[in-house]
C-alpha cells in the first residue's frame, strides 16, 4: 500500500470516528477508547478499565447513606480504595460474559447487577434499595418469596466501607456492576434479578 493511500485510509477512519461520535453524543477528545463495529457503527470499548462510570464516589456514598440514615443507629459508609480495587478486578473478570455471578469472596459483602446501555451504578443501588419494601425489621426476614438481601447488605450495621465498579462487557452493550462492602454483614444475597 502506498504512503498516500495509507494517509487517505487514516483520514477516512478519522472521519468515520467523528461521524459516529456525534451520533453517539461523544467527542473525539474524550479519553475513551472505541471499537468500530461494522453492523452498528461505533461502540464503547471493551478495553476501558472498570471504574465507577458516570457515577461519582460521592454519589455512590450518598445513595447508600440516604438509606442508612433511615435507621438511626447506623454510621454512614465511607469509600474504601482497597475494596474498590477488588470490585474493579472482579468487574474486569466479568467483562467477558456479563454473567450475573458473584465472586467467591469471603472477606467482603457483595451486591451485583447486570444491565445494558447506559445503566449506572446509581441505578443499581436504587434498584437494590427498592427491596426495602420486602423487608421486615421486626423479624429480620424478607417477605415470603421476596428478595431483600441487596437492601440488607446496604443497611448492615458493620458494613461501613464500600467500593464499587462498573464494566462494559464484550457482548450486547452489557454492563456489569458490583459493590463490595467491608466488613461484610450477613450474606443472604441469593436471589439475582
Ligand atoms: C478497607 O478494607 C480493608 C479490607 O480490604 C480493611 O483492611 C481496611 O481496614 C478498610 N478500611 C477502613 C477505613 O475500614
Ligand atoms: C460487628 O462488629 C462488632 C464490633 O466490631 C463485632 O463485635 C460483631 O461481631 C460484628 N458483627 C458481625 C455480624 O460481623
Amino acid at each position: 500500500m502506498g504512503f498516500s493511500r495509507k494517509i487517505a485510509l487514516v483520514l477516512a477512519l478519522c472521519m468515520a470516528i467523528l461521524h459516529f461520535s456525534h451520533e453517539d453524543e461523544q467527542s473525539c477528545n474524550q479519553p475513551e477508547d472505541y471499537s468500530i463495529n461494522a453492523h452498528s457503527g461505533i461502540r464503547r470499548v471493551l478495553s476501558a478499565a472498570p471504574s465507577t462510570g458516570t457515577t461519582s464516589q460521592q454519589a455512590i456514598l450518598d445513595a447508600h447513606n440516604k438509606v442508612r440514615k433511615e435507621i438511626p443507629s447506623l454510621e454512614p459508609m465511607t469509600w474504601n480504595a482497597t475494596v474498590a480495587k477488588f470490585a474493579e478486578e472482579y468487574a474486569s473478570e466479568r467483562k467477558k460474559d456479563c454473567a450475573l455471578q458473584h465472586s467467591d469472596t469471603q472477606i467482603y459483602g457483595e451486591n451485583i447487577a447486570t444491565g445494558a446501555g447506559k445503566m449506572t451504578i446509581l441505578d443499581a443501588i436504587n434498584m437494590w434499595c427498592s427491596e426495602k419494601d420486602n423487608y421486615d425489621y421486626e423479624t429480620n426476614t424478607c417477605g415470603p418469596g421476596k428478595a431483600c438481601g441487596h437492601y440488607t447488605q446496604v443497611i448492615w450495621k458493620n458494613s461501613t466501607t464500600v467500593g464499587c465498579a462498573l464494566s462494559h462487557c464484550v457482548k450486547n452493550d452489557g454492563i456489569f456492576i458490583i459493590c463490595n462492602y467491608y466488613p461484610p454483614g450477613n450474606y443472604i444475597d441469593t436471589k439475582p434479578y
